[in-house]
């Protein structure tokens, strides 16, 4: 005779589904689970309401084809002599390319797309414009055979200066949302665009949780979401080019890798573009694969080993700035998504041995900045407490500049009188001793300039939602030494002599 009981009988289930979730996480963590896809796939089905709004606004047949949308600037070569153009139709164009020429050149230079088919709907089309003059304005449109009736809508963006000292600046953004939603969370999107489209950076480096679309109940599916956000950001990218990394949204809530990477042309590193990195001028960029999560514990030893080699060849290089970006925060203090030791163990020491400049992030809702610190795996060593000027690798700065756009929310339903004071992801715990400044109360977003001159100025902006007010919250800058400037250039002579 049996000895189960119900009780026992849950709990070998509970065991069971538990070891299947493991293996899942363990093994197969950046794959979509089927019954994902699934009820992803029937979601408008069981849904009346969403049924009826999504047969009206996507009818099976559509007799007119849209014109190319979702249109958006990157760069996956050198960003000094190229550019790469994508973006999206519902129907396979025969005709997809661009058109380019420098800013009041008569004549237009064509380069013809690649097309891939798109994750969600229709078609994904990526052209690269090449031999480009540096630090040039550029305009351009796109090719199709679905044009606007009135003509192709037309652009301009700027390539980059050459490599060696030069003054430009970029935006930072992380945890954007798509603007309009009914529960109020992502009220900072559009007054940050407008104040990015003002500041008129020379890029955008943006590091992930995009779409929610696992929050966002206004669309049908993930795609058309992912859609959204993408034509949301048209007006901005197509003249700022958008160097795209991924955070959580875009692995493991209903969103995956393979549901973003094909709409992005970025550069190639290890598995793909989950890591990658450009040159800027003396500044060279790092994009790290760290979507934050429980699920995730910072990268493996393939992409350590990239990363070491990536930063090594860069300083060789004779870049004098060293720039990283990811999603996971190295420091969060905030209610929401606590920062993991973890990350930190693995990341900290390749910082150190490289002496990385700055470090950007976001994902836990709120603004906290360090102090320059070194030995950020065991116990944090603060290098300087001056409030704003620092002296090149002499410790890491770790900003997290967040949200930029979209709020963490958890209160909103608990306390939705004070939703307005508390829907950011509030500190848990006084203010740490390396922790030079922080904020929860607002959105927020970076400005970074760097100076011919060997400076490098961050300036962080809070942007309060409901009224679009901006305020300057924090400035700092690190100089380079002399001393710094001569190593660096002799060690690029010695690179090139080898050469
Ligand atoms: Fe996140």
């Amino acid at each position: 005779m049996s000895n189960s009981t119900p009780t026992s009988n849950r709990r070998k289930i509970i065991a069971l589904l538990t070891l299947v979730r493991n293996i899942r996480d363990k093994y197969f963590m950046w794959a979509k689970p089927v019954w994902i896809v699934a009820a992803e796939r029937y979601r408008s089905m069981l849904d009346p309401y969403k049924r009826l709004k999504f047969a009206v606004k996507k009818p099976f047949y559509r007799a007119k084809p849209t014109p190319p949308e979702q249109i958006h600037a990157s760069w996956s070569g050198d960003p000094s002599s190229s550019f790469d153009v994508t973006w999206q139709t519902d129907m396979a164009d025969p005709k997809a390319a661009i058109r380019v020429r420098k800013a009041g050149d008569a004549e237009w230079d064509v380069f013809d797309a690649e097309t891939v088919p798109s994750p969600g709907h229709g078609f994904i089309h990526k052209a690269k414009a090449r031999k480009l003059a540096p630090d040039t304005e550029y305009e351009y449109s796109v090719r199709s055979a679905f044009e606007n009736e009135d003509g192709p809508m037309q652009f301009s963006t700027k390539t980059a200066p050459e490599p060696g000292p030069a003054t430009f600046s970029f935006a930072f953004i992380c945890d954007v949302g798509i603007k309009g939603r009914r529960d109020l969370l992502t009220d900072g999107v559009e007054p940050i665009m407008n104040y990015i489209e003002k500041d008129d950076p020379l890029f955008i480096l943006a590091a992930g949780d995009y779409a929610y679309a696992n929050r966002d109940f206004r669309f049908p599916d993930t795609p058309s979401a992912i859609d959204a956000f993408m034509r949301q950001m048209q007006p901005l990218i197509t003249k700022y080019p958008c160097m795209f990394g991924y955070g959580n949204h875009e692995i493991f809530h209903h969103e995956c890798f393979d549901d973003w990477s094909p709409r992005f042309s970025l550069p190639e590193g290890p598995q793909g573009n989950r890591f990658y990195s450009f040159d800027i001028g003396d500044a060279h960029f790092i994009s790290i694969f760290c979507p934050g999560s429980r699920h995730c514990s910072g990268p493996d030893e393939e992409q350590l080993a990239w990363l070491d080699q990536d930063m090594s060849d860069a300083r060789a290089r004779g870049k004098k700035w060293l720039i990283a970006y990811q999603h996971d925060a190295m420091y969060a203090h905030g209610k929401t998504h606590p920062s993991k030791k973890i990350v930190r163990e693995k990341l900290g020491p390749l910082f150190d041995k490289h002496n990385l400049d700055l470090h950007l992030s976001g994902h836990d809702q709120s603004y906290e900045r360090t102090f320059p610190l070194t030995n950020v795996h065991d116990d944090p060593v603060i290098r300087s407490k001056d409030m704003t000027t620092y002296e090149a690798q002499k410790g890491v700065i770790y900003a997290k500049v967040s949200p930029s756009g979209k709020t963490a929310g958890p209160e909103y339903e608990q306390n939705p009188e004070t939703a307005r004071d508390f829907y950011f992801s509030y500190f848990t715990e006084p203010q740490q001793d390396f922790m030079a400044i922080r904020d929860c109360s607002s959105h927020h977003y970076a400005i970074v300039t760097v100076t011919a001159a060997g400076e490098l100025n961050t300036r962080v902006y809070q942007v309060f939602g409901p009224t679009g007010e901006r305020k300057l919250f924090d400035e700092f800058t690190i100089k380079q030494s002399e001393s710094i400037n001569q190593r660096v250039t002799n060690k690029s002579e010695e690179l090139q002599v080898a050469e």
